[in-house]
């Protein structure tokens, strides 16, 4: 479970990019969060990712040995534990090209095992078995000895995925996972990324308000750093107005005005 109360942040020219966002997700749910350009959906994921600081306001994560805790509080040494276990999937992949995907898995634990086993990869034999049952569950484990730079996007998206998973994270952060993905690959992704939600909270950016409607069980619309919108994937064509702007009512009229081809 991931509590968000009540947070803010100014940038310090005097500008509030988040305007008082409350929300929580829990085990079972795939919260696609939309908003036009600028609306302040990164920086959301930033403060629950622990990256960003929110002026005010607090981030209640619950632990997976139990108990919870507000990352805006907890020292750094503590916050750095917890961020190991939260599984991030970014629009660029954030893979290392010239390493294997094998290893680009496996680097998802980095954080979690000891600087001198670090230094010399050493990963046990049961780690590089769950890594490869991490690309199995995204049907890549057959790519696991390619170099990442050989991969399609697709490709690199489902090993970004699978690196996530083998963090064996209770939360799972996904900022824009299908922007550069064709329709096909995307509705790939978004396949494999909603039965996570059974294990743990899921939290996507997206920019495509269908797919989003399709394979969420819920939306959070900001706007302006505020939530316009926080309900059932189902949103009407007005309340999209709302969300991205009256130019999206003119691209609609001059769809609608085009022949059909
Ligand atoms: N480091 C920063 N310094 C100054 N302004 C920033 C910084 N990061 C973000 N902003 C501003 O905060 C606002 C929200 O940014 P954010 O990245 O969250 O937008 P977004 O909703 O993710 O947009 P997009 O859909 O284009 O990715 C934007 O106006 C942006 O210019
Ligand atoms: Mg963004």
């Amino acid at each position: 479970m991931i509590e968000v109360r009540h947070i803010c942040k100014t940038l310090p020219g005097g500008r509030r990019v988040l305007d008082d966002l409350s929300f929580t997700v829990r085990k079972g749910e795939f919260v696609g969060v939309l908003g036009a350009s600028g609306a302040g959906k990164t920086l959301t994921l930033r403060c629950l990712n622990g990256l960003l600081k929110p002026d005010s306001g607090s981030i209640l994560i619950a632990l997976p040995g139990g108990g919870v805790e507000d990352i805006c509080k907890v020292p750094s040494r503590k916050l750095r534990q917890i961020r190991q276990r939260i599984g991030v999937v970014f629009q660029g992949y954030h893979l290392v090209k010239r390493l294997t995907v094998l290893e680009n898995v496996l680097v998802g634990r980095l954080g979690q095992i000891s600087t001198f086993r670090s230094l010399i990869y050493g990963f046990k034999d049961k780690e590089a078995e769950e890594a490869v049952a991490a690309l199995e569950k995204v049907k890549v484990a057959h790519l696991a000895g390619a170099r990442v730079s050989s991969l399609s996007g697709g490709e690199m998206q489902r090993v970004a995925i699978a690196r996530a998973i083998f963090q064996n994270p209770h939360l799972l952060l996904a900022d824009e996972p299908i922007s550069n993905l064709d329709p096909s690959n995307a509705k790939v992704i978004m396949r494999l990324i909603r039965p996570l939600c059974e294990e743990m909270p899921v939290i996507g950016v997206f920019h495509q308000p269908e797919m989003t409607a399709k394979y969420c069980t819920r939306i959070i619309a900001i706007k302006e750093g505020r939530i316009v919108y926080d309900g059932q994937p189902v949103l009407t064509q007005e309340q999209l107005i709302d969300i991205y702007g009256e130019e999206l009512r003119q691209i609609e009229n001059h769809n609608h005005e085009r022949p059909v081809l």
